[in-house]
This record gives structure tokens, sequence and C-alpha cells, in this order.
């Protein structure tokens, strides 16, 4: 069977991940997208944030001519292909809901195309959308520029992706499921044979069903993530009540059960990151706008509010008045292996300590060029986690960094002006630490 042309819209994780996927496997794959720094990047084979294991893949794809990135030419990509794939943006307006226009123009801009082809073509929605916009947003546009029906003129369907930063092209290349959100089954044959070549015999289970159905699996799958992670902090929060209890054995024993399963249950400073704060809002705003309250993840979203603030209470409780104290945060990216910064629990952190009048000297493997461009000159950037810790009176552990994790209670103490230590990921061993400087951690009880 000869391999159907993709074209991919949007260059961000997701776009350039897909784009990328396909590429490496063969496909001819166009990608276009509006910033012309980026595809200059892309064309020369170098991503455009740190994300491992893209980098050889995106050389080599780019080399052997497999993949190309257009400057603004949707119209073009379309024409030269059979399926696209939109991952365009939708960021979160102020008041939480989601911000379509990204996904309005370039609608828009397929339709046009879609006008000038006679050949069947598939629009794909892979942008998180919340539920009814392929159908009433994305259908009507398509229709009206391409004068063509949907269905019988061109294919319609909605696939979430699940991957995470830091690990975005290993989940691309092996996920867990593959949800077809379909306007007819047509559409939805062409995509399902498309991962089944894709995939070949490693295809994971494949649901298919509405578009709408799609577009809520992705937010009910980051929201209940969510939920796990602000149900454990709240179990954190109470075992610093319980003198001698501890979420992560709690959190540990609580994912023996089969039922309740031990990922996301890792206890510390909230999550950040592009999806799960813009998820979760964007989902109470629409179910608001439905007539309907979403109290649970209401209460998930003020938990993860006010989780990262904690350390710098710990810091008080531990140091007393902040003004004039040194303090060194170990991490700044919103996890390990990325150097993204969007919603990452160092700025309410560091925002904190610095109105509280501390001096903040940071370090992060990677992030550092990014924490810039928010804190300018507010703070100052160390160039190891050793430089960081020199003479501070107090450090947080904000990222989960493995080259974090290797740090010995030694490597603290040889340091610091005072010991002291606030572990906001849980990935010191409280015994170790605690028998050589002063130790705390979110989640463990005194
Ligand atoms: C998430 C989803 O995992 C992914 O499926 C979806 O497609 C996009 O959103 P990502 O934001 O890349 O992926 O990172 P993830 O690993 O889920 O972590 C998000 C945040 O939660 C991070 O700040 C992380 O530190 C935090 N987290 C995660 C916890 O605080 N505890 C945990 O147990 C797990």
């Amino acid at each position: 069977m000869k391999k159907p042309k993709v074209s991919v819209l949007g260059i961000g994780y997701v776009g350039l991940c897909t784009a990328v996927g396909f590429a490496s496997k063969g496909y001819d794959v166009v990608a276009s997208t509006h910033d012309a720094e980026k595809a200059a990047k892309i064309n020369k084979g170098v991503p455009p944030f740190h994300e491992p294991n893209l980098k050889k893949l995106l050389e080599e794809t780019i080399q052997n001519g497999n993949l190309t990135c257009l400057i603004n030419q949707t119209e073009k990509a379309v024409l030269e292909t059979d399926l696209t794939f939109n991952a365009v943006g939708t960021p979160s307006k102020p008041d939480g809901s989601i911000d379509l226009q990204f996904i309005e123009t370039s609608t828009r801009d397929i339709g046009q195309a879609l006008n000038q082809k006679s050949k069947y073509h598939v629009v794909v929605i892979k942008s998180t959308v919340v539920p009814g916009t392929t159908q009433d947003l994305v259908k009507p546009i398509l229709e009206k520029e391409s004068k063509k029906k949907c269905g019988s003129g061109f294919g319609l369907c909605m696939n979430p992706e699940f991957l995470r930063q830091g690990s975005a092209f290993e989940d691309t290349m092996h996920t867990d499921r593959v949800v077809i959100g379909e306007y007819d089954r047509q559409s939805g044959d062409a995509l399902e044979t498309l991962y089944k070549d894709f995939y070949g015999e490693n295809m994971p289970p494949t649901i298919r069903t509405t578009l709408s159905t799609a577009e809520l699996i992705k937010y009910a799958s980051n929201s209940m993530l969510a939920t796990k992670i602000s149900f454990i902090n709240t179990m954190a929060n109470l075992c610093e009540k319980i003198s001698g209890a501890d979420v992560k054995i709690v959190a540990t024993a609580m994912g023996l059960d089969k039922r309740i399963g031990p990922l996301f249950l890792n206890a510390g400073i909230g999550y950040g990151g592009s999806c799960f704060p813009k998820d979760v809002k964007a989902l109470i705003a629409h179910s608001k706008n439905l007539g309907y309250r979403l109290e649970l993840l209401e209460a998930v979203e003020s938990v993860n509010k006010a989780q990262p603030l904690k350390a710098v209470e710990f810091c008080k409780e531990l140091l007393g008045n902040l003004k004039g104290k040194r303090v060194a945060i170990l991490g700044l990216a919103f996890k390990a292996d990325t150097d993204d910064m969007r919603e990452a629990r160092a700025i309410p952190i560091v925002n904190q300590l610095l109105e509280e009048g501390a001096n903040v000297t940071a370090y992060d493997p990677v992030a550092v060029p990014i924490a810039k461009t928010i804190f300018k000159n507010k703070i100052r950037y160390a160039a190891s986690a050793t430089a960081c810790l020199k003479n501070a009176d107090c450090c947080i552990l904000v990222t989960e960094w493995d080259e974090l994790k290797k740090l010995k209670p030694e490597d603290f103490t040889r340091s610091m002006k005072q010991p002291v230590l606030i572990d906001g990921r849980r990935i010191y061993d409280p015994e170790e630490f605690s028998r050589k400087m002063k130790f705390t951690a979110i989640g463990l009880g005194h």
C-alpha cells in the first residue's frame, strides 16, 4: 500500500512529535507554522525546545527529505497531502476558558485548500479543544470555505494525544491507546488504517467514538491525573499535622491497590505545565457555560494553587523573617527533562520569596534561559547545583531532575551557610537527610 502523505499544522510538542514520528516511519510529511524562527530551526534539524530523543530523528528526517516545514503555507501543506493533523495551540483566555482563535484561522485555511482539491482529504483535530468544538465550529467553517459537505466531500476526525513533555517522542511512538472521534465511518476508517500502518504489530487498543466524546476523553484524562495529584497533596498536608506520618509511604501502600495504581501519587508542590492547569480551568469554564458546576475540579485547582506556597511557609518556619536571607532554588522547569516553564511551580515560589525580601539564586540544568525571560535580573542564576547552594541560608528543591536526586547531604552541608533543605518533590530520604541537616519535606509529619 502506498503510504498517504501527511501534513501537520502547528509545531509545538504535539505537532513536531507527530511530524517527526510519521516522517521517521517513511511517510512524506509537510509541516506548517506561522513561526518563521521555529521553522528555520526545524529545517536545519534543530528542535526548537528541549525534548529528549527528538534531535537525532528530526535531523535524520530533515536530511532524508521526509519532513519539511513551511511558514504560513497551510493551503500548500493541505494540497500536497492526503490527511492533515491540526495541532495548533489552544491557549487560555484570562477567564480560564479556551481561546480557539488559532483553530478558527487554521480551519479557514484548510477549508480554502479543500475547495481547490478534488481528491478526498481527511482533517484531524489533534489540538485539545472543548467538547463540541469539532462538530459545531470546525465542521461549519470547513463546509463554508470548501463548499463541500463533511463526510462526502472530505473527512473529519478528532484524535486527542496524551504525550508528556520530557518523553513526548516516545509517547508518540508508543501510546497506551488511540482515540478516534469520527464524523462518519469513512473518516474514522481512514485514520485507523493510517495508525494500523504506523504502529504495525504494536497497534494499541483503539477507541472509535463520536467527535465530542473524543474531545471529552482528553479533558477527563488530564482532570483525573490532576485530581490524583491534588488528592495526594491534601493527604500530604494532613500528614504534616500527624506525628510520624509520611505521605510517601501512604502513597506507596495506596498504589499497591490495583484499583488505585501507583502513578501520579507523588506529593509535592503541585502540578504545572502547559496542560493540567489550562485543561482543568477550561473544563470548569466550559461546564459552567453548560449550567453544571464542576465543584470537584474547582477544589483540585484551589489545592494546586495553595500548594507551592507551602514551601515558602516552611522556609519562614525554619528561618523566621526572610528579609535578606539567601534562598537557593534547585530546579525551575515545571517538571524534569524539559525547559518549559509554563505554570512552573517555581514561579509562585520565587515571586513569594522576593515579596518576603529574600535573595534568590536558582539553578536548573536547562530552563535558565527561559527563566531569565520571566524573573529577569530579580534573581541570580547559578551554573551548577553546588554554585547555587553556596552560602545559602535555605534550599528549596522544586524540580525532580535526576541530577538533583543524586545530591547527598554533604553536597548541601559543604556549601550552605545554614544547611536547611525543603524537599518540594519528595526525592530525598528523610532519615538520611534529617541526620545530617535541618530537613523538611512536603507531607512529612513531625
Ligand atoms: C500531562 C499528561 O500527563 C499528558 O498525558 C497530557 O497529554 C499533557 O499533560 P505533562 O504536562 O507533560 O503531561 O507532564 P506530567 O508528567 O503529567 O506532569 C504534570 C505536572 O504534574 C508536573 O508539574 C509534575 O511535576 C506534576 N506531578 C506529576 C506531580 O506533582 N505528581 C505526580 O505524581 C505526577
